[in-house]
């Protein structure tokens, strides 16, 4: 079952690097994506280098398995909402892909799971891919919540989705205790939690909608990590931040997901 989905590897680059890296690390990967073939690599570069970062893979002639993405967008098409870019906007710029929901704009701005769903709507409505995270905190799975956390997280970023849509976003579960800090889930805690993802997700709409779904595992995947990862039934590819800034490291990752 895992062998029909493709697997797919998103650099979410968050807050770093200038334009000067963002073009070199771009195209630093460009020309080497065979490394990883047959698995759908994605960048996601601060809003602000997304059009270089799109020019260069135009440049580069990249193959069809690397593409754009973003780390967040607002939920309304346009208007006074300083500060913000709307989802059309992304579009416009060359984007395929959108990060939503992650674990630094649900603690850092207050995003909940109503203001992720109402933002994974706009984000499917103008046709981008929305890359849905969720995951608990240390103190929530040590008080044994990761389940329901989970469940509540996936059902309401999820909620009214038809099963068509719902097969059109990719969801990243990221333990906030792995992100950032070099502890990595087991590779059977984060199996665990896909398994519960997965009957999640047929829930919300039907098990061959659910198996047709890509989960993203991210929190410190690192190259040396990545394969027992990647090895996991549920697990179809990686989310990875810091390790997305250099690209040896970027398609090693991608390339323990080419041999699964
Ligand atoms: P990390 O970040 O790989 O640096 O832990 C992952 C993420 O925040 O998506």
């Amino acid at each position: 079952m895992a062998a029909s989905r493709t697997k797919i590897v998103a650099g979410n680059w968050k807050m770093n690097l200038d334009r000067a890296g963002a073009k070199a690390l771009t195209a630093a990967v460009a020309v080497r994506t065979a490394e990883a073939a047959g698995v759908e690599l994605v960048l996601c570069p601060p809003n602000v280098y997304a059009d270089v970062v799109g020019a260069t893979l135009a440049a580069g002639g990249s193959p069809a398995h690397l593409t754009l993405g973003a780390q967040n967008m607002l939920d309304k098409p346009s208007g006074a909402f300083t500060g913000e870019v709307s989802a059309a906007m992304l579009k416009d710029v060359g984007c395929t892909y959108v990060i939503l929901g992650h674990s630094e704009r649900r603690t850092l701005f207050g995003e909940t799971n109503s203001i992720v769903n109402s933002k994974t709507k706009a984000a499917l409505a103008a046709g981008l891919t929305p890359i849905v995270c969720v995951g608990e905190l240390l103190e929530e799975r040590e008080a044994g919540r990761t389940a329901a956390v989970v469940t509540e997280q996936i059902q309401q970023s999820l909620a009214g989705l038809t099963p068509a849509e719902l097969e059109r976003v990719v969801v990243a579960y990221e333990p906030v205790w792995a992100i950032g800090t070099g502890k990595v889930a087991t590779p059977q805690q984060a199996q665990e939690v896909h398994a519960l993802i997965r009957a999640l997700l047929a829930g919300l709409s039907d098990a061959g909608v659910a198996s047709r779904m890509r989960i993203q595992y991210g929190g410190s995947v690192k190259p040396d990590n990545a394969a027992d990862l990647a090895r996991q039934p549920d697990i179809d590819g990686a989310l990875v931040g810091g390790a997305s800034l250099k690209a040896d490291d970027f398609l090693g990752i991608a390339a323990a997901f080419r041999s699964i």
